[in-house]
């Protein structure tokens, strides 16, 4: 049931380019020149009348929706909040039937997420769902919703779970920044058909897999790492920590690269590795300025670049590269060197990669 794979998290990993592909089907549409999401249609009023739209989830979910706050905001221009669904629950959070709620879930049974929806649907609050799981707990109790589409997750470390939760999200914010006028044609149709590219991409990604691995066996001794990504990618290394922690049981922090001289920088010595996506969107010569202070501090760089980078090459010990695509898909590809990542470091340590101690795939207490 490993389809050959040595375990469900690389399996998983792999089936990446096929889940955004489900994810994506019957909804993304470019010859239409459309998005079609039913429960995004349904209640077209309230989401383009909305003040703002909360997410709330937990864990990588969470991570999920931090990202999609950048996208849906630059092309909607609706303003996101995004929380962890436990600390929501209980800050007796502002919530009127003016805002739209997005919860997030896998596996569509955690209890603070769930506890969150019922708490915004007492509010008034729309509240449309992303699961995984069809009919699970979180799909029946939210008014509309996506599912994700991207089958079974049985790794306990989430992995195709997040990149079709982004996707979904993406099809979200383009549909509402269609009916809003928001984007314009040009600037929609170059993502939609973008978007529909992300899928070979993701394959070619893939194939970096055994370098990774080799990269890997230069860092299993590490006992830190730091992760950092800029905009839409500062959520992506936060993900790259998690997965870290989670499965390799090495301690691992994700920050914003520029958040690094307020604090972290004191950390850095020739046994910090310093996992740093700088592609050549959003930022990038700020990046390139901070793989610099972490060179001068004889950090060990491990660099995510875009496909032809030359100026980052010559700076870290490492870099692994990633195909160009516009800047709100870039976590769709980026994403998947650091799932790689942190897989092959907990192999070469001998963890138990599936099934991390003291961790459940779903956590049904709050
Ligand atoms: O099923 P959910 O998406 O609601 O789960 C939320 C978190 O428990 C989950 O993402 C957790 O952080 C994963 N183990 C991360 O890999």
């Amino acid at each position: 049931e490993k389809g050959g794979y040595e375990h469900f998290m690389l399996k998983e990993i792999f089936e990446q380019p096929n889940a955004i592909t489900n994810a994506f089907r019957g909804r993304l549409l470019p010859a239409l020149e459309m998005i079609k999401m039913e429960g995004v249609q349904n209640n077209l009023s309230q989401f383009l009348e909305a003040k703002r739209i909360i997410i709330v989830a937990c864990g990588t979910s969470w991570h999920a929706g931090l990202v999609a706050e950048y996208i849906i905001e630059e092309l909607t221009r609706i303003p996101v909040e995004v929380e962890y669904a436990s600390e929501f629950k209980y800050r007796n959070p502002i919530i009127t039937p003016k805002d739209v709620v997005i919860a997030i879930s896998q596996s569509g049974e955690t209890a603070d997420t769930l506890a969150a929806i019922k708490l915004a649907k007492e509010q008034g609050a729309l509240v449309y769902g992303v699961c995984n799981v069809v009919g699970s707990s979180i799909a029946r109790e939210t008014h509309a919703g996506a599912y994700t589409h991207a089958g079974p997750e049985i790794g306990v470390a989430s992995t195709k779970a997040f990149t079709t939760q982004i996707t979904i999200l993406t099809l979200v914010a383009l549909h509402l920044a269609k009916e809003k006028g928001s984007l314009t044609k040009t600037e929609f149709n170059e993502l939609v058909h973008e978007l529909e590219r992300i899928p070979e991409k993701v394959v070619e990604v893939l194939q970096v897999s055994d370098a990774i691995k080799e990269i890997a066996q230069s860092y299993a001794h590490a006992t830190n790492c730091l992760f950092l990504g800029r905009g839409v990618n500062f959520p992506v290394a936060l993900e790259g920590a998690l997965k870290l922690k989670e499965i390799s049981y090495i301690h691992a922090e994700g920050y914003p690269a520029a958040e690094m001289k307020h604090g972290p920088i004191a950390l850095i010595d020739e046994n910090m590795p310093v996992i740093v996506i700088a592609i050549n969107k959003g930022h990038y010569e700020k990046t390139v300025s901070n793989i610099q202070e972490i060179k001068s501090r004889k950090g060990k760089i491990i660099a995510i670049v875009t496909k032809g980078d030359v100026v980052v090459k010559e700076m870290a010990d490492h870099v692994i590269e990633v195909p160009e695509t516009l800047e709100w898909l870039t976590p769709l590809l980026t994403t998947i060197p650091l799932q790689l990542l942190s897989y092959h470091m907990a192999v070469l340590l001998g963890k138990n990669v599936d099934q991390p101690r003291n961790l459940a795939k779903s956590v049904t207490v709050e």
